[in-house]
């Protein structure tokens, strides 16, 4: 099969070898090619020449005359694309992308050279390296539960609060129907300490931010079954009573705020334990204080059995996506496999895996900066970002050659 995509008027990419589907969206982010960079996606004889002196004096020592030397975290350059590697090397020219080899290397570089250099590390074969960990394998097979990296944290919660953050047990409240931050507000307050429980300052403490963080989505995503420990106090008063409270969690308790936790069906004697938490001051909150201040225990009882028989709403909070459906997304630019079509965007099949899981950080971290891939990156987990460079190191990687067509038109076949 061959695809011809339009880059420029009269320019086609034809990718060697078979692909089983291909998304096309060029990117408006990002420059077309522009009439300099069309000499590396043609290359003359004399260029390539141009380019295979430079690489031997400036580049093989790192990156090997084959472009697929590994270590000291440098990338695979055999067959990357070319006006991305140019505009890769310009961007260190110009200290737009920092590395101090990388910089070193390219300040003394002219465009030439880095245009004859793209076109040479292009031009060559890519090779098939056997140091992934994952051979071949289709995301699936990685894993595709987008929590799988907290299950095993989740496991030690179960106990009290159910599989799903629904708790059957009594007493214990439901996580289910709560904004993530919500739940990471919480957690924060049991480890600083401004909310009193020994167990859950022991459960909190041992969990890192982002497993504290992807939990709050986890539980918001599960469906809220409501409770079944019942309050033994009176519906009604306790809605007339709940005309003070709807302003923040809601008439009917599904709360919108984000830091304001939805009531509808929580645990009828959970709900009386924080009420009476937050008249004692040992849970401090300085609107809750005001809010408890001229109620009696028996009102709390009948607010309790109110918020109990309302039903709660789920939030409207995304599930995060699998790792099959992330990679749909990098298809877009970095084509299928990881092979892409467009000389401005990097190939990643078969890329280096040390330096890919590097990389995914570094934008993540935002220091690889002025790229659109932080964007890309930032709703990733760790474990997602580990599954996605698993893949795509294990991909084939394949060349492309481009070939200038007499018609201006789109062509797509
Ligand atoms: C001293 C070792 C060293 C030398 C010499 C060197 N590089 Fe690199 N190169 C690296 C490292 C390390 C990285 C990864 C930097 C990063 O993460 O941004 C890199 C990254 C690159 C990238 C980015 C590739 C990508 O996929 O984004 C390109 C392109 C590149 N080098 C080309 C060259 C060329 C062309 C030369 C010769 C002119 C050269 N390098 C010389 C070490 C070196
Ligand atoms: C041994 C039982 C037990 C285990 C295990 C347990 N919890 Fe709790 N959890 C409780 C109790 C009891 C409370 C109410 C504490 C209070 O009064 O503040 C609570 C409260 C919470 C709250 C506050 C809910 C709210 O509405 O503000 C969150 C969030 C929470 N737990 C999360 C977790 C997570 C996450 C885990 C697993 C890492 C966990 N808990 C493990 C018993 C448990
Ligand atoms: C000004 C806004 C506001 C008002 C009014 C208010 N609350 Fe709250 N409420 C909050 C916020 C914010 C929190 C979370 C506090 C925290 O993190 O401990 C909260 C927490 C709670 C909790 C703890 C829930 C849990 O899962 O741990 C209960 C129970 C509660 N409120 C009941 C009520 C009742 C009943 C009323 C009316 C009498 C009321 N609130 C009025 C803002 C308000
Ligand atoms: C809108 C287009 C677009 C999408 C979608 C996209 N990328 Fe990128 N990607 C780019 C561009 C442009 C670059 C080069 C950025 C730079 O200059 O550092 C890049 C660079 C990269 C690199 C560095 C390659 C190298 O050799 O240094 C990796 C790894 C990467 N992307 C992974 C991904 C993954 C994984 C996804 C999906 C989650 C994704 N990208 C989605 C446009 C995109």
């Amino acid at each position: 099969m061959r695809i011809h995509i339009s880059l420029l008027p009269g320019i086609t990419a034809v990718l060697l070898g078979s692909v089983s589907s291909l998304l096309l969206a060029a990117s408006v982010l990002t420059q077309p090619v522009q009439q300099a960079e069309q000499a590396a996606l043609f290359p003359s004889t004399d260029m390539i020449e141009l380019g295979r002196t430079v690489a031997g004096t400036a580049c093989a020592n790192c990156h090997g005359m084959d472009g697929m030397k590994s270590g000291e975290g440098q990338p695979y350059l055999a067959g990357q694309r070319a006006v991305y590697l140019y505009r890769v090397l310009l961007a260190y020219h110009e200290g737009d992308r920092e590395d101090d080899s990388m910089q070193k290397v390219s300040r003394f570089l002219n465009d030439e050279a880095m245009l004859s250099v793209a076109a040479y590390y292009a031009s060559l074969t890519p090779a098939r390296k056997a140091d992934t960990t994952a051979q071949g394998q289709e995301p699936g097979v990685l894993g595709d539960d987008p929590f799988s990296g907290i299950r095993q944290a989740i496991g030690k919660c179960v106990k009290c609060h159910g599989e799903t953050g629904n708790s059957t047990a009594s007493g214990m409240s439901n996580l289910t129907g709560q904004d993530p931050e919500y739940f990471v507000t919480s957690m924060h307050a049991y480890i600083d300490g401004s909310r009193k429980h020994r167990l859950m300052k022991k459960f909190a403490g041992a969990l890192d931010e982002p497993t504290i963080r992807q939990m709050g989505v986890f539980y918001a995503v599960q469906e809220p079954a409501g409770t079944q420990t019942q309050g033994d106090g009176d519906v009604e008063t306790g809605r007339q009573l709940a005309a003070e409270c709807g302003v923040c969690h809601g008439a009917d308790g599904n709360a919108g705020g984000s830091i304001t936790p939805t009531l509808a069906g929580q645990d009828a004697r959970y709900f009386v334990k924080a009420m009476k938490a937050y008249k004692g001051s040992k849970r401090e909150h300085d609107a809750m204080l005001k809010a408890v201040e001229g109620l009696s225990e028996q009102d709390f009882v009948n607010l309790a059995t109110f918020y109990a028989v309302q039903k709660p709403v789920q939030r409207n909070v995304r599930t995060p996506l699998k790792t099959s459906q992330w990679i749909a997304r990098c298809e877009r630019c970095h084509g299928a496999n990881g092979n892409s079509t467009d000389p401005r965007f990097p190939m990643l099949a078969g890329q280096n895996e040390d330096y890919l899981r590097t990389v995914m950080q570094a934008y993540l971290n935002e220091t690889r900066t002025r790229t659109v891939m932080h964007a890309m990156t930032e709703p990733l987990s760790t474990a997602d970002v580990e599954r996605i460079v698993t893949y795509y190191a294990a991909q084939d990687p394949k060349s492309v050659v481009y070939i200038e067509l007499p018609c201006q038109e789109t062509v797509e076949e």
